[in-house]
């Protein structure tokens, strides 16, 4: 990123969805937050933010259901960033929403991400990207691997952030239209089963790593594909654990895994083409489907 004076006319920025290729809890800490050991991937799918200088902060969306005022991270990272940096500038923030919500894919956090990485830009602020992750952390878990972006081992709440290998891989994205699951409620249910079910084992993430260290092509990642928030939303949702079962058995997909707490899932193909022809085949009235690929960034700015 590039130290500047700051900006006069309008900047768009495209924060970058995320999916987990590994997500392991592997310890509680208070508060209802869980300890984790995460691979996290940056991908094409992003929301566009329109960031217009203003005299104070405002926040419009072409999504109908979302809040725009505090409750959105976006307006929320707006003001930390004014306050952080003593600014007296504001901005008026236009999101158009491409992100499902409700899908695993940190949709908001990518949001947040966009107007710290824009508004540093905007306001010629030159703070780094670490600094900006370390501010987003405060907002939510997921905002610092949202800044950062592409390939990391994502720790702690998922803010201690580790670069892996960058990966290249073709992905096909599906999310049924009326499933949308809250975050706290999977978390708060895979409490109760590993409760009621002592001898669940934490598993470990290593062999993703070096996977991930020694790929030659996606097949070498599917043995390694975990995602331990599977447990409580598929056994809730039957529709979606038949949904994952009809997917592994498409001659195109290699293997399939559901993102952050879902309701989307990925699946890995073999190339672009597949992709395509997956995610026009799985297209329904019920299903949205992307046929998307793998970044080496969290945020895109055109200045
Ligand atoms: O940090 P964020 O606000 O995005 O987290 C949303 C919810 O996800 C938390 O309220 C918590 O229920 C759950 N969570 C968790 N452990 C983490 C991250 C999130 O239990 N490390």
């Amino acid at each position: 990123m590039t130290r500047t004076a700051g900006t006069t006319g309008a900047i768009t920025v495209y924060g970058h969805a995320k999916i987990n290729l590994f997500l392991g809890i592997v310890g509680e800490y208070g508060q209802g937050f869980h300890a984790l050991a995460m691979v996290m991937q940056s991908i094409s799918l992003a929301d566009a933010l329109t960031l217009t200088p203003a005299i104070d902060i405002q926040l419009t969306c072409d999504h109908p259901t979302l809040p725009c005022d505090a409750r959105n991270l976006a307006f929320r990272a707006a003001q930390l960033l004014q306050e952080r940096s003593q600014s007296h500038r504001g901005v008026t923030i236009h999101i158009e929403k491409r992100i499902p919500i409700g899908a695993g894919l940190a949709g908001g956090s990518a949001d947040a991400a966009a107007v710290l990485v824009g508004l540093n830009h905007l306001w010629g602020l030159g703070l780094t990207l670490p600094e900006l992750a370390e501010l987003g952390s405060q907002l939510g878990s997921d905002i610092p691997f949202c800044v950062m972006g592409g390939t990391m081992l994502a720790t702690g709440r998922g803010e201690v952030l580790e670069p892996l290998s960058p990966l290249t891989l073709p992905l096909l994205l599906i999310k049924p239209n009326d499933v949308s699951i809250a975050t706290p409620w999977a978390y708060q249910t895979h409490r109760q089963l590993r409760q009621q079910h002592p001898g669940w084992q934490v598993t470990p993430i290593q062999p993703m790593l070096e996977a991930i260290e020694h790929i030659h092509s996606p097949s070498d990642l599917i043995p390694h594909l975990h995602n331990d928030l599977e447990w409580p939303v598929l056994l809730q949702h039957p529709d979606l654990a038949d949904l994952k079962a009809s997917l592994q058995q498409d001659p195109d997909v290699l293997g399939v895994l559901m993102s952050g707490s879902g309701s989307a899932f990925f699946t890995l193909v073999a190339d672009d083409d597949a992709a395509k022809r997956c995610a026009a085949r799985w297209q329904s009235p019920t299903l949205s489907t992307w046929a998307v690929r793998t970044l080496d960034h969290g945020v895109t700015v055109y200045g």
